[in-house]
């Protein structure tokens, strides 16, 4: 069954300088969403472990930490550590989602896992329940302010119609381009949650711009 809508912004088109004031402009978030890139798995570079902890200073909102990192085994204790309330990676990055989600759930983590837009969702369906929440990208992660890939929206309704046919727990939730005018048609298509980065921070109002947001994805 679909979730009433979860509204994510992205902290990584914040500004850094002023991360304590950039994360009380999102008073009206559910969650705050923390992009960890290594230069490796995608052409960006972002921040590590020790200002994920930081976040978790300064917020009392779950952390929805996206790991767009190589070898996400060696990493995942760390950011257990740095307070992450989800860890997603990325199935490209690892040979064994499954045992990965294993090792998150231990840690008394939420387990997740991102696909590329690329990568198919057809070979992961029969390990959902592994799983507390699936990462569908709509853009090529590394960078935010991206145009959204409406073709991305067959996968979330392939993962809609197999966690409810199966009465799974896992959310859906949806990365990259996501603004007033595309999150209806995510919504639409089943998601029950949102990133939201440049949507969010480039408004005059981020708290409104997260309603806004919110608002229309209830209403679609
Ligand atoms: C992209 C990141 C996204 C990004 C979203 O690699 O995973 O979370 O910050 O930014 P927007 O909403 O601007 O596409
Ligand atoms: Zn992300």
């Amino acid at each position: 069954m679909q979730h009433a809508p979860i509204i994510a912004p992205s902290i990584l088109a914040a500004d850094f300088s002023r991360l304590g004031e950039e994360i009380a402009r999102i008073s009206t978030a559910d969650w705050v969403h923390v992009d960890i890139m290594d230069g490796h798995f995608v052409p960006n570079l972002s921040f590590g472990p020790d200002i994920t902890a930081t976040v978790r200073a300064l917020t009392d909102k779950p952390l929805d930490v996206h790991l767009m990192i190589e070898n996400p085994e060696r990493w995942v204790e760390r950011y257990a550590r740095a307070g992450a309330t989800t860890l997603i990676f990325h199935v490209e990055a690892t040979e064994d989602p499954v045992r990965l989600a294993r090792t998150i759930r231990d840690l008394g983590v939420r387990a997740a896992f991102s696909l590329k837009p690329a990568t198919p969702i057809e070979p992961y369906l029969p390990h959902l329940e592994h799983f507390d929440e699936v990462l569908v990208m709509s853009v090529e992660p590394g960078f935010g302010g991206q145009s959204f890939m409406p073709d991305q929206l067959d996968k979330v309704r392939t993962l809609r119609r197999e966690i409810d046919a199966r009465g799974l727990a896992t959310l859906i939730e949806i990365d990259g381009g996501i603004s007033e005018e595309t999150i209806a048609a995510a919504a639409q298509a089943g998601c029950d949650a949102f990133v939201a980065g440049s949507a969010v921070y480039k408004a005059e109002d981020p708290a409104g711009m997260v309603t806004s947001l919110r608002e229309r994805a209830r209403l679609s």
